[in-house]
């Protein structure tokens, strides 16, 4: 054939959490991100809580990619994210108050706006849904979603047409009123014009055509670095429906929510914690509701960073680390926080599900009577927080890093050994 030669363009490397959130991806990308031009983020709001230790600096990021402390990035905000001017406004105030140059944030003029009506709606769903409440963050995610795909929506393009976002506005709030209903505390329309209007001047400088962002800096053969925002099995076609969030969050979200091509993505890294947590309501078939889940939770400090409240606690289920492998495509992983296993007696992998006597995949995580396979590890009593390698931890933490391997079937890459950029083990 005598067709065009192929396009000569670099891939993009992608992090993403492949548990339910809250794996140490912010942290993972910021050790990473020195080495790349461009850290972006593709999906999900300021539902996500990534946080940084840099020495005695600590910062949580909602919306800002987690490259932004490093001096060499610039930092994107994709498409298909959902975005709070108010939210992305304060963000950029604290960073720029601890003396990082916001202009190299950019957002893609294909993001959608969430509004104070969307966070209105969002509690007003979770009451209604009383005991079946998802356990949302309540910043109006899946609402902003929702108006997205019902072509309600504002994107950050059109917010150059102040007049026209008006007219959506009211719209949105006295048009469709009805199908809201009564919900408290609904916000007034001439409230959310003027709010709008008063964060323009901040965000429109930061505002890009984002297809001709990403692909100009992939065509200049920049280096990219694609972060994820919440987990794999939070995604909303994979993940444990209806206990999930409103955006793709696998490696095929990063496609859509960046305006690329699958032939534009190189490697897929997943960030594991080497237990299991999850906030908010549904399935979570290795959770521990004994001594072990609580000395997880004090020891590992979890607890939303959005939210604050106490995050579920469980073993390592390599049933569902197998389905994220899968679900991503995975090329290999790093395992964060083994440092809180240390001085635990016994340490536990789930390798199977079984409903009565068959064996049963993840898509069973919810099914009632569910029965789990544990493998047993020894545990370690040593703190291991300063080891820089792999090879130098204890042996019984060696081969429960290599039975995670052996379980997910990609490369563990490097572990986490505590929250500081720099306390992390290579091979
Ligand atoms: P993200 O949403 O995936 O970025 O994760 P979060 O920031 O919400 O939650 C991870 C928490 O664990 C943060 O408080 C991190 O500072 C902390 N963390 C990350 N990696 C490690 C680690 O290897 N060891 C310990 N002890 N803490 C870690
Ligand atoms: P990061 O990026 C953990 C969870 C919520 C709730 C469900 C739906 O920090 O890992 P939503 O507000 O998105 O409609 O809530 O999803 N959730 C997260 N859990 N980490 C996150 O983000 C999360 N983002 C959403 O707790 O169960
Ligand atoms: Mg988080």
């Amino acid at each position: 054939m005598n067709g065009a030669k192929g396009r000569d363009m670099s891939q993009a490397d992608v992090v993403l959490g492949i548990q339910w959130g809250d794996e140490g991806k912010g942290r993972v990308v910021d050790s990473f991100a020195g080495e790349y031009d461009v850290v972006a983020r593709f999906g999900g709001g300021d539902n996500a809580g990534h946080t940084i230790v840099v020495g005695d600096r600590k910062i949580a990021l909602r919306i800002v990619p987690s490259g932004v402390l490093q001096a060499r990035p610039e930092l994107f905000i994709g498409g298909g994210t959902v975005v709070s001017l108010e939210g992305l406004v304060a963000e950029l105030d604290m960073l720029a108050g601890i003396g990082v140059d916001v202009s190299r944030v950019k957002v893609s003029d294909r993001a959608h706006v969430v509004f104070s009506y969307h966070a209105a709606l969002d509690r007003a769903g979770e009451a209604a849904r009383g005991d079946a409440a998802l356990g949302t963050t309540g910043r109006g995610i899946g609402p902003a979603y929702t108006d997205k795909a019902a072509r309600a929506g504002v994107t950050f393009g059109e917010l150059r047409k102040p007049e026209a976002v008006a007219d959506r506005i009211r719209y949105n709030l006295v048009a469709r009123g009805a199908q809201f209903g009564r919900v408290e505390s609904m916000p007034r329309e001439e409230d959310v014009v003027a709010e709008t209007i008063r964060h323009l001047p901040r965000v429109l400088p930061h505002v890009v055509d984002g297809v001709s962002y990403i692909h100009g800096a992939l065509e200049r053969g920049k280096r990219v670095l694609v972060e994820g925002a919440q987990g794999t099995l939070l995604d909303v076609g994979y993940g444990t429906y209806p206990y999930v969030t409103s955006s793709h969050t696998i490696a095929g979200g990063a496609c859509i929510g960046l305006g690329i091509g699958p032939t534009a993505i190189g490697r897929v890294v997943g960030v594991a914690k080497a237990y299991c947590t999850r906030v908010g309501a549904g399935p979570f078939p290795s959770e521990l509701f004994d001594a072990i889940g609580e000395r997880l939770r004090e020891r590992g400090a979890e607890f939303g960073t959005v939210t604050g409240r106490p995050r579920r606690c469980g073993w390592f289920d390599a049933v569902a680390g197998r389905y994220a492998v899968r679900v991503n495509g995975l090329s290999s992983a790093v395992l964060t926080k083994l440092d809180v296993l240390s001085g635990l007696e016994r340490i536990a992998i789930v390798t199977g599900y079984r409903l009565g006597a068959a064996p049963a995949g993840f898509e069973a995580a919810g099914e009632p009577g569910l029965a789990l396979d544990l493998e047993w590890f020894e545990g370690w009593s040593e703190e291991i927080g300063s080891i820089r390698t792999i090879a130098a931890l204890p042996a019984a933490a060696r081969a429960y890093v290599g039975a995670l391997e052996r379980a997910l079937g990609v490369p563990i890459e490097a572990v986490s050994l505590g929250p500081e950029r720099s306390a992390i083990a290579l091979p």
